[in-house]
C-alpha cells in the first residue's frame, strides 16, 4: 500500500509515510485544534463513525476533527444499526456507500474487519476510505499516531528512550500498534510489566535489540515513558476468574505517589484513557501531577485525527491492491521434450525417481510439508486420487507426485508460500517444464482456518477466505493477515479435518 487511503494498521505503513507524512500533518493542525475554529463547509465529504464498542475519547475526538474539517457526519452503534440483525459486513459497506459515506471510522470488537472492508472498497471500486478506530485486541493505529505526537512534544523526539508499558499487555491493541511503530525507530529501549497470563508473546519483541518483560515494577525504574493499560475485562466473560484474581493483585501494577517518587526524574506517565476506577491502574490523586499527562495525550487525539482523515479524503480516488498472488514471479527453469527431460533425471540415479508421463512432480518440499500439501490439494483442487508423497529423500525433502491431473498458477503461489524451495515439474503432452515460483513474502492464501474466533474470517461473511503470512522466525510464524494472531502451520492446517 502506497498512498495512504485507509488506514486499517501502523505494520501497513512505511516508516516514510508514518514518520516524514502523517506526524508532520498531524502537528500542522495544532494551531487550528486550539482555535476551534471550523474551516468553510464541505458538504462533498461525508464520514461516517461506527462504533460497536463503548467510546468516549476516539469517537468525540473524531466527531470534532471532522467539524472541524468542516465535513458532514453520520454516527452510528451498533444498537442502531443492522449489523444487530446478522447483516453481513458486505452489504453494511455497500450501504453506507449507497448514502455517499466517504470515509468510515470504524471501532468493532471484531478483529480483522477493516483489511476486509478495504478489500471490499478496492474490489467494487468503491470511492471510499476505512479507518481502523480499534479492533479487539488486535490494532488501534490512530491512537498511536496521537501517541508518537504525544511522545514528539514531551520529549522533543521520536528516537533514543526507554519506555515501558504496563498492565494488560496480551490484550491491548494499543501496545501492539505502538509497538509497531516503535520497531521503526533508533535506539528504543522496551520493557513489559505485567502478570504472567497477560503477558506479550515473544514475537513482539522482534526487530527491538533491547526488549525485556517481567512482572516486577522496578523494571521501571528508568523509563523515560510508562505507558499504563487498562486490564481489559470486557473481553473476558462478565465476573470471570481471571478479572477476579487481577483485583486481588492489582496494586501490584499501579502507578502511584509511591512509585511515582521512584522513577527516572522527568519521566511521563501516559495512558490511552479510559482508567478502571475499580482498578485504578493510575491512582487519582496523582492525576494532576505534571507527569501524568493522559489528559492531554487525549487533547492530541484531534489533530492527529484531523491529518488522518484530511490525508485519506485526497487520496480518495487512489486504487489499492490487496492481491497478494499478483506480486508473486512465476520463473520458468527449464524447457525440453519429455524424452530429454526423462533421460536427464535417469542418468542421475535418483532412488526416488518417479517416471511419469502425464502430470506433475512437485519437488524440493520441506520435509514433512508434503502430506499437509497432499491434504490442501485434496481440499482446494478437488484432486482425490493419484497424489503420491515421496518422503524424506536425501538430502531430506519431500515430494508430490500427481498423476494426470494439472495445478492452476494460484494452487502453485500457495504451495510456495507453504515451501518457498518447491518446483514443479509438468510433464504434458511430450514436453517437460520446469518452474518455480518467487514471491516476496510467504503468503498461505485461500486455504487452513485461523484459530481466533473473534477474526473476521471465522464471521460467516460470504465470500471471505483466510489468508496467512509466514513471518518465519518464532516458534508461532503464521501470522493471520486479518487477526493478527499467530499460529504453527499445524494449528491453521490440522491434518484431521
Ligand atoms: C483504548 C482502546 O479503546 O483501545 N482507549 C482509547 O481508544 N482511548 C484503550 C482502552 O480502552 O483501554
Amino acid at each position: 500500500m502506497n498512498a495512504i487511503k485507509h488506514l486499517i494498521s501502523i505494520k501497513r505503513l512505511t516508516t516514510e509515510t508514518l514518520f516524514n507524512e502523517i506526524i508532520p500533518a498531524c502537528i500542522n493542525m495544532v494551531p487550528q485544534t486550539i482555535s476551534a475554529k471550523a474551516t468553510t463547509p464541505n458538504h462533498s465529504l461525508k464520514a461516517v463513525l461506527y462504533f460497536d464498542e463503548d467510546s468516549t475519547r476516539t469517537r468525540m475526538s473524531f466527531a470534532e476533527a471532522i467539524r472541524l474539517l468542516g465535513w458532514d457526519m453520520a454516527q452510528e452503534t451498533l444498537a442502531c444499526n443492522s449489523r444487530n440483525k446478522k447483516e453481513s459486513w458486505l452489504d453494511t459497506l455497500m450501504m453506507w456507500y449507497n448514502y455517499n459515506a466517504k470515509i468510515i471510522c470504524a471501532r468493532t470488537h471484531q478483529e480483522g474487519v477493516h483489511l476486509w472492508l478495504a478489500e471490499m472498497v478496492e474490489k467494487y471500486n468503491l470511492n471510499m476510505s476505512i479507518i481502523n478506530a480499534g479492533d479487539g485486541r488486535n490494532q488501534h493505529p490512530t491512537q498511536t499516531i496521537l501517541d508518537l505526537v504525544t511522545i514528539q512534544n514531551k520529549l522533543g523526539r521520536l528516537d533514543d528512550f526507554k519506555i515501558g508499558f504496563v498492565g494488560d499487555l496480551l490484550k491491548s491493541r494499543t501496545t501492539h500498534s505502538l509497538l509497531d511503530a516503535l520497531r521503526m525507530r533508533n535506539n528504543i529501549s522496551i520493557v513489559c510489566v505485567a502478570p504472567d497470563n497477560v503477558c506479550l508473546p515473544a514475537y513482539h519483541a522482534e526487530g527491538f535489540s533491547n526488549f525485556t518483560q517481567g512482572s516486577d515494577m522496578e523494571l521501571l525504574h528508568d523509563c523515560d515513558i510508562i505507558n499504563s493499560v487498562r486490564w481489559q475485562a470486557e473481553r473476558l466473560e462478565p465476573n470471570s476468574h481471571e478479572f477476579l484474581a487481577f483485583l486481588r493483585i492489582k496494586q501490584k501494577y499501579q502507578i502511584n505517589k509511591n512509585l511515582l517518587e521512584r522513577l527516572k526524574k522527568g519521566v511521563i506517565i501516559m495512558h490511552a484513557l479510559p482508567i478502571d476506577q475499580e482498578v485504578e491502574e493510575i491512582c487519582h490523586d496523582i492525576m494532576d501531577d505534571p507527569r501524568v499527562i493522559p489528559y492531554q495525550q487525549a487533547w492530541f487525539g484531534v489533530p492527529s485525527r484531523m491529518a488522518i482523515l484530511q490525508i485519506v479524503s485526497q487520496n480518495l480516488t487512489q486504487h489499492i491492491s490487496f492481491n497478494h498472488t499478483r506480486n508473486a514471479v512465476i520463473r520458468e527453469l527449464k524447457k525440453s521434450s519429455l524424452s530429454e527431460a526423462l533421460s536427464a533425471t535417469s542418468r542421475k540415479q535418483h532412488d526416488h525417481f518417479v517416471p511419469l508421463e502425464h502430470g506433475m512432480v512437485i519437488d524440493h518440499l520441506e520435509p514433512g510439508s508434503g502430506i499437509i500439501i497432499r491434504m490442501m490439494l485434496k481440499r482446494m483442487e478437488g484432486i482425490k486420487d493419484g497424489i503420491m508423497i515421496v518422503e524424506n529423500t536425501k538430502p531430506h525433502k519431500d515430494m508430490l507426485v500427481i498423476k494426470e491431473n494439472f495445478l492452476t498458477n494460484d494452487s502453485m503461489i500457495r504451495i510456495a508460500g507453504l515451501s518457498p524451495n518447491a518446483t514443479f515439474n509438468i510433464m504434458r503432452n511430450e514436453f517437460f517444464r520446469k518452474i518455480k515460483i518467487d514471491q516476496p513474502q510467504q503468503i498461505i492464501s485461500g486455504t487452513g482456518k485461523c484459530l481466533n474466533k473473534n477474526c473476521v474470517t471465522r464471521s460467516g461473511e460470504p465470500s471471505i477466505s483466510p489468508r496467512f503470512i509466514n513471518r518465519g522466525k518464532n516458534s508461532h510464524p503464521f501470522e493471520c493477515d486479518y487477526c493478527g494472531q499467530h499460529f504453527t502451520l499445524s494449528e491453521i492446517l490440522p491434518l484431521s479435518t
